[in-house]
């Protein structure tokens, strides 16, 4: 068999814990807001370097999708079983539209899709390949 192209020596698990989830955790911060004793804190950015970073965040949310997708990282529970493909085509397709939300600047949508993104792509297929999973408190 010819050598693969890719090389996927890093763990999914550690592409997640290292790619994947600090970009999604920081994205996920730059959107919604906080009540606190002062008042209402608005977490969408502010800054040109701020919404910068959002938009790297998001596209390494894209990236990291078909990260999940080469060959060696693809997980089947039986030899029909296409979900994983559809999760993370998901987390692509969501990815993108965070991205396109950001560079409008949009910050209810960039919290409305990131709350799809947390649920019909990381949970979704978390419930599914990685039982039980807890997600961070
Ligand atoms: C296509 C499936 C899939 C998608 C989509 C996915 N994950 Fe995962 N994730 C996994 C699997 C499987 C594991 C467990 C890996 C293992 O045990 O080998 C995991 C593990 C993790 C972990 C635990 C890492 C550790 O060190 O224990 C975190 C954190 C994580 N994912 C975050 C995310 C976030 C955030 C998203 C969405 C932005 C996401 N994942 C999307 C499949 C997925």
């Amino acid at each position: 068999m010819a050598p693969s192209v890719y090389n996927t020596s890093i763990p999914t698990k550690r592409v997640m814990k290292l790619v994947i989830d600090p970009a999604a955790t920081a994205l996920w911060d730059k959107a919604g807001s906080i009540d606190t004793l002062q008042g209402t804190i608005i977490k969408t950015p502010t800054t040109e370097e701020g919404w910068l970073a959002a938009e790297q965040e998001a596209a390494t949310v894209v990236e990291g999708g078909n990260l999940i997708l080469l060959p060696a990282r693809v997980r089947k529970l039986n030899p029909k079983d296409e979900d994983w493909t559809k999760f993370a085509n998901k987390m692509i397709e969501l990815g993108l539209a965070e991205k396109a939300a950001v560079e409008a600047k949009d910050g209810q949508k960039m919290f409305d899709i990131g709350g799809r993104l947390y649920e019909e792509a990381c949970t979704a297929c978390h419930t599914k390949y990685l039982v039980p999973f807890l997600p961070k408190t």
